[in-house]
């Protein structure tokens, strides 16, 4: 099993957004299911594919990325590895095509509507109604329990919770914040049915008996799901049980999760505050350069023999000192 130590992968996500994180657990996983073909649902700029490809360099697997909006630095992955193939399509129009592969990573739109889809075709189209080994993002705060929507548009409106434009999230608060982790398009409440990712993942195990279900608490949530009767089932079991609802872990993602939206909800003030003091300085530009400011200089150095108590001069330079300071 080929997996770059965090230290020294080229590309290190820093934030902790991508699942490439997490190699040093489903790599070995892979390895222990056999797993020769893998897609990646929700590829982005590739930093899970970079980790996945270098699994897949040393067993041979082919990997295939899935994302209708694949961004400069996944498209520079098809030249570093031309056995890469890479889909431009949603994860419906994909899974309901392609060959359905041994191990799916499901990483792309985070809600009810969409993962349900994708698990209905995966269990559909997979060889003898067999589940592959799967690999979930997301199955903590915030989208355990809520729905994200990549585009709303594409979801069908009766699948769609009541959502809003960017929205902040904050964990303990089940509505939306003020400040908080940014959304572009996300549910305004939190948790009820059909609601966010583990919902999903639930509903499906409800009516699909024999899967296997590890949580590893980091990084926004991880879940590894795979078939119990498989040989390969109680090996893949003993690799994941340290993480697996590990409660120091748990703790750990809780206190990343606190830092990280205290982060954002800093810099959302910051922002608020330069927009706050740029709309001041254009409603006092508006005033100095008025026909009425420049009467009331000049009464008010009628009044004060040629020292007026303000002047245009002095304010400008004043306007011009704190735009220079923003
Ligand atoms: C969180 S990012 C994926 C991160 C990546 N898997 C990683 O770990 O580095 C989600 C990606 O899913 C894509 N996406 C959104 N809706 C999708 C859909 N219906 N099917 C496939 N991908 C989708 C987005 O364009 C975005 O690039």
């Amino acid at each position: 099993m080929q997996v770059t130590s965090y230290y020294h992968r080229t590309n290190p996500d820093e934030a902790g957004y991508s699942l490439g994180n997490l190699a040093e657990i489903w790599g070995p996983c892979f390895d222990a299911a056999g797993v020769r073909s893998v897609a990646e649902v929700g590829a982005e700029r590739g930093r899970l594919t970079q980790e996945l490809l270098r699994w897949a360099s040393e067993s041979g697997a082919r990997v295939t990325a899935i994302e209708p909006e694949p961004l400069d630095d996944l498209l520079e992955l098809l030249d570093e590895y031309p056995s890469l193939k890479l889909i431009e399509e949603t994860s419906h129009e994909a899974l309901a095509d392609m060959p359905i592969p041994d191990a799916v990573v499901l990483d792309g739109d985070h809600n009810y509507y969409t993962l349900s889809e994708e698990l209905r075709l995966l269990a559909e189209r997979s060889e003898e109604g067999r589940i592959p080994f799967l690999v979930f993002h997301d199955v903590g705060w915030p989208l355990a329990r809520r729905d994200q929507y990549a585009a709303p548009d594409r979801i069908p409106a009766e699948h769609r919770h009541e959502y809003g434009p960017d929205v902040k999230l904050v964990p303990g608060n089940s509505g939306v914040a003020e400040r908080g982790l940014p959304f572009e398009w996300a549910a305004l409440r939190e948790g009820g049915p059909r609601n966010g990712v583990f919902t999903a993942i639930e509903d499906f195990m409800g009516v699909h008996e024999g899967l296997r279900l590890a949580i590893i608490p980091l990084f926004f949530g991880c879940g590894l799901m795979w078939p119990e009767d498989q040989p390969w089932a109680d090996e893949v079991a003993e690799i994941v049980a340290p993480w697996d609802r590990n409660h120091v872990l748990e703790l750990a993602e809780k206190a990343r999760v606190i830092q990280l939206v205290q982060r954002h909800s800093r810099e959302q003030e910051i922002d608020e505050r330069f927009e706050a003091a740029g709309r001041l300085e254009e409603a006092v530009s508006r005033v100095v350069n008025s026909s009425a400011f420049v009467a009331s200089e000049w009464l008010s150095r009628l009044r004060r023999r040629g020292q007026p108590a303000f002047s245009r001069e002095e304010l400008r330079r004043l306007l011009d000192e704190s735009e220079s300071q923003r």
